[in-house]
């Protein structure tokens, strides 16, 4: 092994319960391993919000394999903002897409086997360069179940709701607390019990529980996880 050889790039998974903090982390590990963090959640809302504006029926499977050949999504860098942003057949939608509107519908739409089929493939193609942070549901189970290093988080239900509460009501403070934790609850329900590819922990990932965590603190435990992993396969 040279000294100097170059370390091998990885592919790290975050999967875990909606609102826990997932792409928080996933952005802050990707900067400090100068990595590409790619918000899998991001597609599912994005083929949710083209559903809803397209009237399309998702309960039936022509309609939605009828649509999804009209999709293309994509993840562009902005400058600006640091950040990726997806766009939707050319329109800029990372901020649609957090809606309510889309929230309340996107499990039910990534329940959908075609749906998931179409979202995966181009989630590992995303991959082959290795390089990336995905965060996700199935990420360390089903769309790249041989990655490098997989993290399950988790957080108090309380603290979920208060974090996600936290960032709606800017948008929108006629939400009610109610509102966003039986929105939680149903999405957990949903994504944890649907037949395609449910949300469970992979044998394999670390578990990090963020509820008494500081962002600072999340960062350093899985940044001393993702380079033990880096060093272990030096070339
Ligand atoms: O991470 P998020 O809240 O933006 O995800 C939105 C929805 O998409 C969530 O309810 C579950 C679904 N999802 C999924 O099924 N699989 C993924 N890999 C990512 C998200």
């Amino acid at each position: 092994m040279s000294a100097h050889a170059p370390l091998r790039k990885i592919i790290i998974t975050i999967d875990g319960w909606s609102s826990c903090g997932k792409s928080t982390l996933a952005k802050q590990l990707a900067g400090a391993l100068g990595y590409i963090y790619i918000d899998s959640g991001a597609m599912y809302r994005a083929i949710t919000l083209y559903f809803l504006r397209n009237h399309v029926d998702w309960t039936k499977l022509r309609a939605v394999e009828e649509a999804l050949r009209n999709i293309a999504i994509e993840f562009i860098f902005n400058p600006n903002s640091g950040q990726s942003e997806t766009f939707l057949n050319g329109e800029n939608v990372e901020y649609v897409i957090r809606d309510m509107v889309v929230a309340e519908k996107v499990s039910e739409v990534a329940a959908i086997k075609a749906v998931r089929d179409f979202a995966v493939s181009q989630q590992q193609a995303m991959g082959k360069g290795k390089g990336i942070v995905m965060d996700g549901r199935d990420i360390g189970t089903v769309v790249f179940p041989r990655a490098e290093l997989k993290i399950f988080m988790t957080a108090d239900n309380a603290v979920r709701v208060e974090r996600r509460f936290k960032e709606l009501y800017a948008k929108n403070p006629n939400l009610t607390i109610e509102e966003i934790k039986a929105n939680l609850e149903m999405r957990d329900y949903i994504d944890s019990h649907r037949e395609a590819s449910p949300l469970r922990q992979a044998e394999d990932a670390f578990v990090l529980d963020n509820s008494n965590l500081t962002m600072k603190e999340q960062l350093d435990i899985a940044l001393r996880w993702a380079r033990e992993r880096i060093k272990g396969i030096v070339t």
